[in-house]
């Protein structure tokens, strides 16, 4: 799979230093004005990868030499920290989401309704998968039981965009993305209708705290604008019948033996974002220390457009 890879200029960002007790909404309301700021900075090749990124045909997309200014201890214990402790690239996350035109979306019942989720090892969840773990979390989708594009069920709609925002790399920690068209190029007609019927059961993933309800009778697969969408997860997927239950081990088989997925480990001051239901991502095992500098990804979630129907404030979806 092929990246774009790009870089921020060295800057001191000293006009973004102040550390002020801040909300997610004072974030949001900001972002536009920090998005002229480092629109100032940046040179013209850089702006204009940016500002097409959300509705060109690149499904991914690396920003290198963002910002991090001076951290605490990753938070490990309970896996969250307010964001005035760092406010620099949360600044700088948001002022990217500015200047891509993608509005940052969070779900009421997950990561508790913030906008930024902490991903870090936390000390309880230890040998477990999910954001907070660090077991193999294998390809999946973020929020698969939510609505995708082309789907309509009347639930909330899911999110578009995934960035994440290396604050702290583990260079054991390897992310891995594919496109979802690499996927389909190794699957038949036949398969790729059955992905398209609704025969398959979704489970919440672990960031919700509602109890993992399932969602029933769903497709894997949409196609909308001759585009396909994808809910997959490896971990929260089901099928109903044994075509779906094959077809699943087939989107198995080609994702260990066919695809080229792009391998990274993150590093500090990586931006990487990619398109949530046009790609699969995972993330291998990796060994936390829990000695105040394992790794620590700022993650965000966004949409081309906020479902208002949906909003429960400016920012976050009901789900
Ligand atoms: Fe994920």
């Amino acid at each position: 799979m092929n990246i774009r890879i790009l870089k921020l200029p060295h800057n001191e960002y000293k006009f973004w230093q102040e550390r002020i007790a801040s909300d997610d909404i004072y974030l949001l309301e900001n972002m536009h004005r920090w998005a002229e700021e480092l629109k100032a900075i940046i040179d013209k090749e850089l702006l204009q990868s940016l500002e097409g990124f959300a509705k060109g045909s690149e499904v991914c997309m690396l920003v290198k030499n963002c910002p991090i200014g001076n951290l605490p201890d990753t938070p490990v214990g309970s896996g969250y920290i307010d964001n005035d402790h760092v406010m620099l690239p949360a600044k700088t996350l948001f002022a990217l989401f500015g200047l891509m035109k993608i509005m940052p979306i969070s779900y009421i019942g997950e990561n508790q309704g913030r906008a930024i989720r902490h991903v870090v090892p936390k000390i309880s969840r230890s040998n477990q998968i999910g954001s907070h773990g660090n077991l193999e979390f294998n390809f999946h989708v973020d929020n698969p039981d939510s609505s995708i594009i082309g789907e309509e069920s009347g639930r909330t709609p899911c999110l578009e965009f995934l960035a994440l925002y290396c604050l702290r790399g583990d260079a054991e920690a390897v992310t891995e993305v594919v496109t979802l068209k690499d996927v389909i190029k190794f699957m038949t007609h036949e398969e790729i209708n059955i992905a398209l019927s609704p025969i398959f059961d979704i489970k919440r993933p672990e960031s919700f705290e509602d109890g993992s309800p399932v969602v029933k009778n769903v497709p894997l697969l949409t196609k909308f604008d001759n585009k396909y969408f994808s809910r997959f997860d490896f971990h929260n997927i089901q099928a109903t019948n044994k075509e779906g239950k094959n077809l699943l081990n087939t989107i198995n088989e080609i994702l260990i033996n066919n695809v080229e997925p792009l391998k990274i480990s993150l590093e500090p001051g990586d931006f990487l974002i990619f398109k949530n239901q046009e790609t699969m991502h995972k993330r291998s095992l990796f060994h936390p220390k829990y000695n105040g500098i394992d790794r620590w990804l700022m993650r965000l979630f966004g949409m081309n457009e906020v479902p208002t129907s949906y909003l429960y404030n400016q920012l976050v979806l009901k789900s």
